[in-house]
């Protein structure tokens, strides 16, 4: 084993992947190597969720196993050091140390990017707890990435708004704006690196540049980084609703290089639900947006969330969402079964909602939505998609895979007719003719 070796595991969304490749470079410039298994590491962290009990209820799981490990150690005389970092971490700070003797170090979301000073402190002062809020937005944090064309880069951190459900606020703490110039500087020097495609990274992503004061909006980054040279395509998630103005709107629609692409969270399709969740819209609102979204851009695709079984939905509730979805038809819908978090403002409305109405409600609307796609993908057969390759296929390495301007995932072969490769196409934007598909992927070959 080398002196200093670590293994991480991700849990969650894009902004924890994209934390863990900031604590690995700073791992690595204070020595440490990476390895892929905990036997094999003497630092183990775990960068968790927290957005739904069943995301903690897995990793509290997994802390078992690290007990044992450790135990395993300590009997050969070896040592195990145990971080848990991310928004467990944060949500529950000093009950995971006295909870779980095996953990040595709790870091927030933010102290996470101290990790080498924060070791050198517990080996020479035992146990601690890191949680306080602030630093990751000053400075250009390096990052260690993995290989292909995509990389994702956190343009702002937490999240102001107070929706009824949700533990975000608490873990990632109040919004705050990375300045554009930093960001700008980040993503040239990805390009340079062969990340041709970028997706910014936010909780409301929208609200990008309210913290800065100087006027700086989400559209006025975007077209700052379009000029970068090189730069195939860039997306952003996750938008709220009620920050999708018309200027972003318009540049959206305007700029080439910027994918037709929107994660726009519904949530629910019943004012009363949205206003139990406090989503600050109504579902008018919304159809509003979708609205204003397909008169610039009519092949934008548009994605969401959806909780089903939020307290006190009734049947009636249900419908409206059902029927939302099904007046919007979406590019795709993430649908989770709500779960009530701690000391969130919903965790007072008894959850009311019986667990197989919950799964049957969500299982509705996972149907509905794969109907959707199926349909809205049959009618694309024929045409010609300008598909960002981004690499083999992972479920069939015979294939190359990619997204068109829209994110929808396009696949093609790897070889042309006549045996030669097509790897020279990764990275590059190549145009497909769509043949046949199923609800998940489409299937075409080179027009
Ligand atoms: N900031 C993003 C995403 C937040 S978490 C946004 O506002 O869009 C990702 C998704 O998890 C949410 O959109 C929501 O659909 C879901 N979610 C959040 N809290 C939840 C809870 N308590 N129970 C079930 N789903 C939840
Ligand atoms: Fe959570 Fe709402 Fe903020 Fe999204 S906008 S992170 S759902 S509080
Ligand atoms: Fe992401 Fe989970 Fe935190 S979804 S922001 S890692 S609670």
């Amino acid at each position: 084993m080398p002196a200093k070796t670590v293994y991480i595991e991700t849990f969650g969304c894009q902004m924890n992947l994209a934390d863990t490749e900031i604590v690995l470079a700073r791992l690595g410039e204070a020595g440490y190597g990476v390895v892929t298994s905990a036997e094999e590491a003497n630092l183990v962290l775990y960068n968790t969720c927290a957005v739904r009990d069943n995301a903690e209820a897995k990793i509290r799981g997994r802390l078992g196993d690290l007990k044992n490990l450790k135990q395993r150690r300590r009997k050969a005389g070896l040592d195990l050091t145990i971080g848990i970092m991310g928004c467990m971490a944060q949500r529950e700070k000093d009950h995971l140390i006295t909870t779980y003797p095996q953990i040595d170090l709790v870091v927030g979301t933010d102290q996470f990017v101290h990790m080498p000073q924060l070791l050198q402190q517990f080996e020479e002062r035992g146990r601690l707890v890191a949680t306080d809020f602030g630093d990751f937005e000053d400075k250009l944090w390096e990052a260690k990435r993995g290989e292909g064309v995509n990389a994702w880069v956190p343009i702002m951190r937490g999240c102001n708004y107070n929706c009824t459900y949700c533990v975000v606020p608490f873990t990632r703490g109040r919004e705050k704006s990375r300045p554009a110039v930093q960001i700008e500087e980040e993503c040239r020097r990805l390009v340079d690196d062969g990340f041709v495609q970028i997706t910014l990274l936010g909780q409301t992503v929208d609200s990008y540049g309210k913290t800065l004061g100087d006027g700086t909006t989400l559209a006025s980054l975007l077209r700052r980084l379009h000029e970068i040279p090189g730069l195939k395509r860039l997306r952003f998630v996750t938008s709220h609703p009620k920050d999708i103005t018309d200027e972003l709107l318009d540049t959206v629609a305007e700029l080439p290089k910027v994918a037709k692409h929107l994660h726009v969270p519904a949530q629910a399709g019943s004012d009363r639900i949205l206003r139990l969740m406090g989503r600050r819209y109504t579902r008018a609102d919304y159809l509003r947006f979708v609205e204003r979204a397909r008169a610039r851009m009519p092949n934008v695709e548009l994605l969401s969330d959806f909780i089903v079984g939020f307290p006190r939905e009734s049947d009636a509730d249900f419908a409206e969402t059902v029927s939302l979805m099904d007046e919007v038809r979406f590019g795709g819908s993430y649908v989770f079964m709500y779960s009530e978090r701690p000391n969130t403002p919903s965790a007072n409305i008894a959850d009311d909602v019986p667990v197989e109405v919950k799964k049957a409600r969500c299982n509705h609307l996972l149907d509905l939505q794969l109907k959707h796609q199926s349909e809205a993908y049959a009618k694309l057969l024929g045409s010609v998609q300008e598909v960002l390759v981004e690499g083999p296929s992972k479920s069939n390495q015979a294939m190359l895979h990619g997204r068109n301007q829209g994110n929808l995932n396009i696949v093609l072969p790897r070889t042309a007719a006549d045996g030669t490769s097509r790897d020279h196409l990764i990275g590059h934007i190549a145009p497909v003719r769509l043949e046949r598909n199923t609800s998940l992927t489409l299937f075409g070959d080179l027009a």
